[in-house]
């Protein structure tokens, strides 16, 4: 099976993965809205690929804590784009706290953007495409997820309840021909991880994950996925580590 996605929404699609995702989907020809709040941004990402694409790219500026105005601004993109198949949840921040730093405004900043803002928009896709039998939501997640990092509390957090949440959503919309995938990135070459002082393992591009990112969620069956796979193997020796020891890791 390989799904076709032709209409399609990217909440954080203003740069990193959410633009390059929406690049290769507008190549492919699909409509394809991106939505993020620098203005700027998006429309300098929407202008290039719209000289460059086959489908069409319309910007939409949106904080996506303004939870309020996500369903009337779902519905103006569904109208522009004609219909949807495909909702992406790709925003996110993270902040690296130094040590000694407990920060809540920051903590509160990634459950609010990286949690909160993809319950916001991902039930209002997973309402539509019940509706209509058929749709796929893909929700970035993070490898990040799989355990409580001592240098990433926060972070960590959201992304843990990020994947809870859309596995709970995926195991509610199966039943009514919905796709929803959870990808767990490892490490992307991308604006949020730039600034690291130590450049992690195993990192590739945003385009790399991007193209992963889509063949999983073409692919159908609500998968929960790692990009690339061999970070699976990573999580699996993370899960199987004593507390003792995962707590004097540098991770
Ligand atoms: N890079 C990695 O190694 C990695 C690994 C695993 C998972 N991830 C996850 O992948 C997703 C994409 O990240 P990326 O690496 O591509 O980083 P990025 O380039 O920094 O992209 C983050 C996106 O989130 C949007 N965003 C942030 N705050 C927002 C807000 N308040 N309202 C609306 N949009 C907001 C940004 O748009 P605006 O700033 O324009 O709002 C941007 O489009 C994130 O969820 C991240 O946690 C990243």
């Amino acid at each position: 099976m390989s799904l076709r996605f032709q209409r399609a929404i990217i909440v954080g699609g203003s740069s990193g993965m959410g633009a390059e995702l929406a690049r290769q989907l507008s190549v492919d020809g699909a409509a394809v809205a991106i939505v993020g709040h620098r203005a700027d941004e998006l429309a300098q990402v929407a202008g290039r690929l719209n000289a460059a694409g086959k489908g069409r790219v319309i910007p939409a500026t949106h904080d996506v804590r303004n939870y309020d105005e996500a369903p009337s601004l779902f519905e103006r993109l569904v109208g522009d784009l004609g219909g949807l198949d495909l909702l992406v949840y790709a925003a996110g921040v993270m902040f690296v706290p130094e040590d000694g730093v407990y920060d809540f405004a920051q903590d509160r900043a990634q459950m609010e953007i990286n949690v909160v803002g993809g319950m916001a928009w991902t039930n209002i896709a997973a309402a539509r495409f019940e509706a209509q039998r058929s749709g796929t939501i893909v929700g970035l997640s993070s490898i990040a997820g799989e355990r409580g990092r001592r240098t990433m509390p926060g972070y960590t957090t959201s992304k843990a309840a990020l994947t809870a949440w859309l596995e709970a959503l995926r195991n509610r919309v199966a039943r009514y021909g919905v796709n929803v995938v959870t990808v767990k990135p490892g490490v992307v070459d991308t604006a949020m991880t730039r600034d690291l002082v130590r450049k992690p393992p195993m990192m590739i591009s945003a385009e790399r994950a991007a193209s992963l990112i889509l063949a999983t969620a073409r692919r159908g069956g609500s998968p929960s996925a790692f990009i690339p796979a061999r970070w699976g193997l990573v999580a699996l020796v993370l899960h199987h580590l004593p507390s003792s020891i995962f707590r004097r890791l540098d991770l």
